[in-house]
């Protein structure tokens, strides 16, 4: 199952990578924390169930999060474009069974503030050659836990950060369908 805040071109990539039989899997629900997530759209489409959950980091919304996920029995949790923190309870409860994708080569540019084009603006005033994207287990802190697969993408002298996060993005298409391929492999 999946985690989603935006417009879901992650989640869609793994879609397509089921529908093509690239991935032996049934997602089984996003949840969302943002009533307009394009990401909706792409689950509806495709007949996933869609549990929106508002107030996320509230108690009550911690309680209903527990339940959506108990009776979704997810193997794996994937955090595509999810930019709230997952309650410690669930973070513990699912460990090693969450995994989120950054737009960065981690450790550098993680943790809170850094998503979406705050990553790739930042990569760009450090001067940085290389840049890429993680995937990685979801601990009790931000980007913290332990990466499992990165990708490299070079930085060109003339990108901006929309630029260069259209060139990162198309990598996170590749490897987060390939990480979810190797994970339940293995199982
Ligand atoms: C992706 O670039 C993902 O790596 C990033 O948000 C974008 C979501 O795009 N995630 C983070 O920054 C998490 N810290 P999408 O909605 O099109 O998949």
């Amino acid at each position: 199952m999946f985690f989603a805040s935006g417009s879901g071109s992650n989640f869609q990539a793994v879609i397509d990578a089921i529908e093509n039989n690239e991935i032996d899997a049934v997602i089984t629900g996003l949840i969302t924390d943002n009533e307009y997530a394009g990401a909706i759209r792409r689950a509806e489409n495709h007949n996933i169930c869609v549990s929106i959950i508002n107030n996320f980091g509230a108690d009550e919304a911690a309680e209903e999060l527990l339940s959506v996920l108990k009776g979704w029995t997810p193997d794996l949790i994937i955090l595509a474009g999810f930019l709230k923190k997952i309650p410690d309870e669930i973070t513990r409860l699912y460990q090693n069974r969450i995994i989120n994708i950054h737009p960065s080569l981690l450790p550098k540019y993680g943790g809170k503030g850094f998503y979406g084009n705050h990553v790739h603006k930042a990569v760009l005033e450090a001067g940085d050659k290389s840049s890429g994207c993680t995937v990685h287990y979801v601990n009790e802190n931000y980007d913290e836990g332990k990466i499992i697969k990165q990708k490299t993408v070079d930085v060109l002298p003339d990108d901006t950060p929309e630029t260069l996060a259209a060139r990162v993005l198309a990598e996170e298409h590749n490897l987060l369908p390939s990480v979810i391929r190797q994970l339940l492999n293995q199982k």
